[in-house]
């Protein structure tokens, strides 16, 4: 046990980061009034190369013009391996008013590239005297990223959430699907004559939490690409969650209230955790550090359970 306290994220929602592209101008505005807790305004891989200066001013305009309400305001901005992400970051540090509240770094290797990104932010806020300190989100999706992915949620004090991009990450580890997250069909284990259908994602998704949560950052779940499959985002979903994931992106508004959902304790969920902290704190009472509920064991472990489903749920009530 190590007496180092672990660190805790930020403290605001994150059920649902709605993507849409900066070269959609149209989108804008209903991104604004969704009820995504994040909206991540794209740079990168929804925007064409012919379109990456116009969509670059459009996103600007949008920060600048746009009631984004309580929202947690995101650019991703273009991959260190681009020619445009140093005009991404200068230009939104430079001419967006102090609204934006992330950059989101795609493609993230190593601690590196948020330390390059860093200097170039903390830089332009000090030229230009920003008060707010602008946060970093990263995106684990290629081998080298899920390598060094404990020294990118600790390369920066700004760092605030990863998320685990599903098809670049399939892509560069050589995973043989076209699948955006989810069940893959050719991913199966055959017992007795049976087909059953493992997680394939659940090592990188157990590898991204446990880099966050040492280092104080949360854990998000990245895109599921059939938006016409409720029930299968549902289930990726699940099991993010399950893992200790905080929330899952939105790539079409329909997937928003369904990790809003999944994402937000039920009613259920969070009397049983009261009732878990009611039963220890009797316990407590009677000299006993653990205590049977609903016929199994709790002890002062199934406090930091219970906990977190009343935190979480306590957080999204105080919104
Ligand atoms: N945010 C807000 N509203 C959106 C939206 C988004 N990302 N995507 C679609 N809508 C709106 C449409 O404008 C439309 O509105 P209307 O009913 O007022 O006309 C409605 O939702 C239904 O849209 P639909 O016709 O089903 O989808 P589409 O064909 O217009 O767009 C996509 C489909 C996938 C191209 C679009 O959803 C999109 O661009 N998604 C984000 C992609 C992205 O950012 N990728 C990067 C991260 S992986
Ligand atoms: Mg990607």
């Amino acid at each position: 046990m190590s007496f180092r306290i672990q660190p805790s994220p930020a403290a605001r929602p994150n059920r649902c980061q709605l993507f849409g592209p900066a070269s959609n101008t149209k989108l804008f505005e209903k991104m604004a009034t969704s009820d995504a807790d994040v909206i991540n305004i794209d740079l990168e891989d929804s925007v064409a190369p012919s379109d990456k200066d116009v969509a670059r001013k459009n996103a600007i305009q949008a920060i600048n013009d746009i009631d984004w309400g309580k929202k947690t305001l995101s650019v991703r901005i273009n991959g260190l391996d681009s020619a445009w992400w140093y005009k991404d970051v200068v230009d939104l540090m430079e001419q967006t008013n102090g609204r934006l509240d992330l950059i989101m770094i795609p493609k993230a290797g190593c601690g590196e590239d948020v330390y390059a990104v860093d200097a170039l932010v903390s830089s332009i806020e000090a030229a230009k005297g920003r008060e707010k300190r602008v946060g970093f989100e990263c995106i684990i999706e290629s081998a080298a990223g899920i390598c060094h992915v404990e020294d990118i949620a600790k390369a920066s004090p700004r760092m605030e959430a990863i998320s685990l991009g599903a098809a670049d990450f399939a892509a560069s580890m050589g995973m043989a699907t076209t699948g955006i997250g989810g069940t893959q069909e050719p991913y199966y284990m055959l017992h007795e004559g049976q087909k059953y259908w493992p997680d394939p994602w659940h090592w990188a998704t157990a590898k991204i939490v446990a880099a966050c949560r040492t280092h104080g950052v949360l854990p998000v779940d990245g895109p599921f690409g059939d938006f016409s499959d409720d029930e299968g985002f549902r289930a990726q979903a699940r099991r993010a969650l399950t893992l200790g994931m905080v929330g899952k992106w939105a790539i079409h508004p329909k997937q928003i209230a369904l990790a809003n959902e999944i994402f937000t304790p039920s009613d259920e969920a969070v009397q049983e955790a009261r009732e878990i902290l009611k039963a220890m704190e009797d316990a407590k009472a009677r000299g006993e550090g653990a205590t049977t509920y609903k016929g199994r064991l709790v002890d002062i472990a199934s406090i930091k359970q219970a906990e977190v489903i009343v935190k979480s749920a306590e957080m999204i009530e105080n919104m």
